[in-house]
């Protein structure tokens, strides 16, 4: 049995990169998908469907489920994929990049999940699953907001996960180590391969080594697994 099928995935970010890849594994998995993303749909399917919202706008991130609810009244798992990067010494961070980052990478994740955990509770199942990063945990030079908002992930989940456990609700975050995306390009190589070779398995991440978690937390077998964030590649 499917780990999707006859489930339905709000999936953000599913236009490209990461995501983009997360929505045709459930795609191909029978299950459905709801993506968030900017801009017109990128590809086409079935039991594919896109509702066009801009993350970073608080106000459009909750008027947008007026128009889910229209569409289906069954969300059973959340995947908060969609993230902004600008990295760059604090002294000269643009106030603006930091504003965007904060809100696509931790408010609109906030928003979304308390939005989907209504549907859940009528259901009483659902799985939240947060896109985390190994900058968490690692805090590199220039990522000082981009890793607060993803620890800042981590601590959404885990006080959800006690909010809404006894609805049958699980809450968990997945921090992904390096993996090649537009994302990835806009960083210097050298910085990241230095990460790299540093982490207990030195090599880059691979799309099977973040669907395997997503797996683990969207399954069925997974509900006694909740306020845990697993990170990639040995980064602890
Ligand atoms: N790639 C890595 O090495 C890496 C490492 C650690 C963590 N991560 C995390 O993994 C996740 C996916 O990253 P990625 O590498 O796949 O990034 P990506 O290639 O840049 O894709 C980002 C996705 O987020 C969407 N998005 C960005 N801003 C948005 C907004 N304001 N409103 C709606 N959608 C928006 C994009 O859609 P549009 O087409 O609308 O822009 C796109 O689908 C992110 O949370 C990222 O922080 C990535």
């Amino acid at each position: 049995m499917s780990i999707y099928k006859d489930k339905t995935t709000l999936l953000t970010g599913s236009t490209r990169g990461v995501g983009r890849q997360i929505a045709d594994h459930i795609l191909a998995s029978g299950g459905n998908v709801i993506g968030f993303a900017r801009g017109t749909s990128t590809f086409e399917h079935e039991q594919y469907r896109q509702f066009n919202v801009d993350l970073s706008d608080a106000t459009a991130v909750t008027a947008i489920f007026n128009e889910v609810r229209r569409h289906t009244n069954q969300i059973d798992i959340v995947i908060n994929n969609a993230g902004v990067l600008t990295s760059q010494y604090a002294m000269i961070m643009p106030p603006a990049a930091a504003q965007s980052m904060v809100n696509v990478n931790l408010l609109a994740p906030f928003l979304i999940s308390r939005e989907a955990a209504k549907f859940m509770r009528k259901s009483k199942w659902g799985r939240i699953i947060n896109i985390g990063s190994m900058a968490a945990s690692l805090e590199p030079i220039g990522d000082s907001v981009y890793a607060a908002t993803k620890a800042g992930l981590s601590t959404l989940a885990n006080v959800m996960a006690k909010e809404f456990g006894s609805f049958g609700v699980t809450c968990n975050t997945l921090g992904i180590s390096a993996i090649d995306s537009d994302m990835l390009a806009q960083l210097p190589r050298d910085k990241i391969e230095e990460i790299i070779k540093h982490l207990p398995v030195a090599r880059f991440a691979e799309i099977d080594d973040i669907l395997n978690i997503i797996d683990f937390f969207a399954s069925e077998r997974s509900s006694y697994v909740t306020a845990q964030t697993v990170f990639l590649g040995g980064v602890n």
